[in-house]
């Protein structure tokens, strides 16, 4: 199998890279299942393939990688695997802060972090303030983020507006919708990676991948590396994107 240096070369010179890659880490209860291991264990491990992705990414110039690290649903696991998500999320960020600044990325969140406690929210925002000059890669962590919640709270700031006379409804397009979306100022992903081989969106960027390409692998995210994501790079670099249009020859136009 090709070594991840002439994997990343051959990105590299196909060109036509993802300008913003989405991913869906699922898998990691059971990695640790096959292991016989609690389902912590599994979360621990897929950190470590957080970190090679992060690394992966921002080396081969991707602009903006945005991370499913926690959804509104998932307050409903068992409370020592919420706890051990939350803990292990606040430890990577103190302890990689050096890290993420020494790489010139830039750390975002999307999702309601106000009502996480205020200790571990503080970290995060003390990563997110200390991180926001950084012109490499932007990391978007999706955290305590509920797709069809952000939709909704859109329409809500929409109406409020409109009542208070800032906005008239013939402003109201895609753009200006955008515009009260969490990921204001990101541009939409052009890939979404699943792993562990669900085909599902999961209330993931609802609004934001009407036409991103869709790449599940069977991989589970513990075990997914810089080789998985070249990989789903040099997939990604094969697709033709239309956009809903037909695609046009020289002779049609
Ligand atoms: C899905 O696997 C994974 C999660 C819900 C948590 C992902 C969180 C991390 C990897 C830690 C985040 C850390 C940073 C620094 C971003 P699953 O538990 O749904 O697996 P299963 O479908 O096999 O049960």
């Amino acid at each position: 199998m090709a070594s991840i240096e002439t994997l990343k070369r051959q990105v590299l010179a196909k060109g036509n890279l993802p300008t913003h890659v989405a991913i869906i880490m699922d898998g990691n209860g059971r990695w640790a299942r096959q292991r016989g291991l609690p389902r912590t264990a599994g979360h621990k491990y897929g950190v470590k393939a957080v970190k090679k992705v992060v690394r992966a990414a921002g080396d081969i110039g991707i602009k903006y990688l945005t991370l499913f690290t926690f959804s509104t649903e998932n307050w409903n696991r068992p409370k020592n695997e919420v706890s051990a998500i939350m803990n292990l999320l606040y430890e990577t960020t103190r302890r990689e802060l050096n890290e993420l600044l020494e790489n010139n990325v830039r750390l975002i969140t999307i999702g309601d972090i106000e009502s996480l406690s205020p200790k571990r929210r503080d970290i995060l925002k003390d990563a997110i303030a200390r991180t926001s000059k950084n012109t490499g890669l932007t990391l978007n962590l999706a955290l305590n983020y509920s797709g069809r919640l952000e939709i909704l709270q859109a329409v809500k700031q929409i109406a409020a507006d409109i009542a208070a006379g800032k906005l008239d409804i013939k402003q109201i397009d895609e753009s200006r919708f955008s515009q009260y979306l969490l990921t204001k100022g990101l541009p939409d992903p052009d890939l979404l990676i699943r792993t562990s081989g669900e085909m599902r969106i999961s209330n993931f960027l609802l609004w934001q991948m009407s036409y991103t390409e869709l790449y599940v692998t069977d991989i589970l995210w513990p075990d997914f590396d810089e080789a998985a994501f070249y990989r789903a790079l040099s997939d990604f670099q094969k697709r033709e994107r239309r956009f809903g249009r037909v695609k046009q020859s020289s002779s049609e136009r």
